[in-house]
């Protein structure tokens, strides 16, 4: 099958490993990919396109005679690619951009979830500072408070200083049609249940834990994710029934109900509190970096499963296999981030942490540089003596994947890799996959640090 993998990142990375890796001689995979990422450029013919601009997406899976679309990022399908494909009659995985809504707007998922009955945290939309104070008073410390919008990772703030919230709350509502939505306070590790979903069924994957804070012992500012594994050696067992059971299947009936099916991947970001399941957040594709362990575990035909979910078939295919070994994946971040990030500096090492039996590396944040035998940058084609190097192009720049019998043993892995590579000012949490026995993941578990 043609297949197009819309994204350059380092989960698309892990999406084109999975789709390449699980494929076979029933399912075989044709696949073209977004140029950028050299790891991503080395699993299929690479292109250069505007992933946002949905005609340009269409143009060139007609070009490409591609019969099915992978949308990896949300801002390509809040733009409306999906739209624009399904239009055209060419399966997308992907949902269209009104059902894109349940990430690009906090108020309108809450909305969703209070008529499927979903459990989450008790909200107020607010549109002014006065608004704001109230729900504050409403709801008591610690305040969370969250931009209605797409933010990139920069959207939510988890605090007790009240001046710190009302301060994030009025950068939000700065902006033309700004809103916050103000929540209450989840206790509980959090949880990513990834579901596939074809407007009408839902197929659940493999659940991971993301470390969503900078630093050790979840120090620092919130980031994408710095690192995540799988399994959950500490989830009991029924918890992805249930999950499925009422939250997923009501989200995705309701969507239905709405005339706006939902097709693609939801996300279901959970918190195991002291009184049950509470969703914390939709989003409406893979988790970065969940994606780079949960898929790592699938054992049968990636490409099968997203084309069943893409074209309403989702209850004629087999359901997913999983092999019983572990995946951890460590994020090694440029200086800075989630600042500003210090990039341009050469990755040494990969080759060496490769050939650790076990250990694979996505790249999320990487490019190549021409340089003269000085170091020098120099234009592509500068004669033999010049040399291509890798360096560091984004804030999260590699995930190094440790695969193994035991969670312990790949997380051992992970790390045996971590050390084979480097760039300057590069940095990584050294906690990864210590589970909360060990170390406290409830949401918002810095307040207690
Ligand atoms: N790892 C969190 C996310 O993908 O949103």
């Amino acid at each position: 099958m043609k297949v197009l993998l819309v994204g350059n990142g380092g989960r698309e990375h892990a999406l084109a490993r999975a789709l390449v890796r699980t494929s076979n001689a029933e399912h075989p995979v044709q696949l073209s990919v977004q140029a950028g990422n050299p790891g991503l450029e080395t699993l299929g013919d690479s292109f250069a396109f505007t992933a946002t601009e949905p005609d340009e997406v269409l143009a060139l899976a007609k070009a490409h005679g591609v019969e099915l679309v992978v949308v990896g990022p949300e801002a390509p399908l809040v733009a409306g690619v999906a739209d624009a494909l399904i239009a055209a009659g060419i399966p997308c995985f992907g949902p269209t951009s009104d059902a894109a809504r349940l990430e690009a707007s906090k108020s309108f998922a809450k909305d969703v979830m209070a008529e499927a009955g979903v459990a989450t945290a008790r909200s107020f939309t607010c549109r002014n500072m006065n608004e704001v104070d109230t729900a504050f008073q409403e709801l008591g410390a610690p305040h969370v408070v969250k931009d209605d919008a797409l933010a990139a990772g920069k959207g939510v703030v988890v605090t007790h200083n009240v001046e710190e919230a009302r301060a994030h709350a009025k950068s939000c509502l700065e902006r033309e049609d700004g809103a916050v939505v103000i929540e209450d306070y989840l206790d509980g590790p959090e949880v990513s249940l990834f579901c596939l979903c074809d407007g009408t069924s839902v197929v659940p994957l493999v659940p991971a834990q993301d470390f969503k804070r900078a630093g050790d012992a979840n120090s620092g500012p919130n980031t994408g994710g710095m690192g995540a594994y799988s399994p959950l050696p500490w989830l009991d067992e029924g918890v992805v029934e249930e999950v499925v059971r009422s939250v997923a299947q009501p989200t995705v009936n309701a969507m239905a109900k709405r005339n706006t099916p939902f097709v693609g991947l939801l996300y279901c970001g959970l918190a195991m509190t002291s009184r049950g399941i509470r969703v914390v957040e939709f989003n409406v594709r893979f988790g970065d970096p969940e994606t780079q362990v949960v898929l790592e575990r699938l054992d049968s035909p990636l490409v099968e499963l997203l084309h069943a979910a893409a074209t309403g078939t989702l209850d004629q295919v087999p359901a997913p296999q999983w092999s019983t070994d572990a995946a951890v994946t460590v994020v090694m971040a440029s200086g800075g981030y989630p600042g500003p990030s210090d990039t341009g500096h050469e990755i040494t090492g990969i080759d060496k942490a490769e050939a650790i039996p076990g250990i694979h590396v996505i790249q999320a944040g990487t490019s190549r540089k021409t340089v003269s035998p000085e170091g020098a940058l120099v234009p592509a084609g500068s004669g033999p003596e010049a040399k291509e190097i890798l360096v560091n192009s984004g804030g999260r720049v590699l995930n190094v994947v440790g695969r193994a019998a035991t969670v312990q043993a790949a997380r051992a892995l992970a790390y045996e890799g971590v050390k084979q590579i480097s760039f300057a000012g590069e940095h990584h949490r050294s906690d990864i996959a210590t589970w909360p026995a060990e170390l406290d993941l409830s949401v918002g578990s810095d307040l207690k640090n």
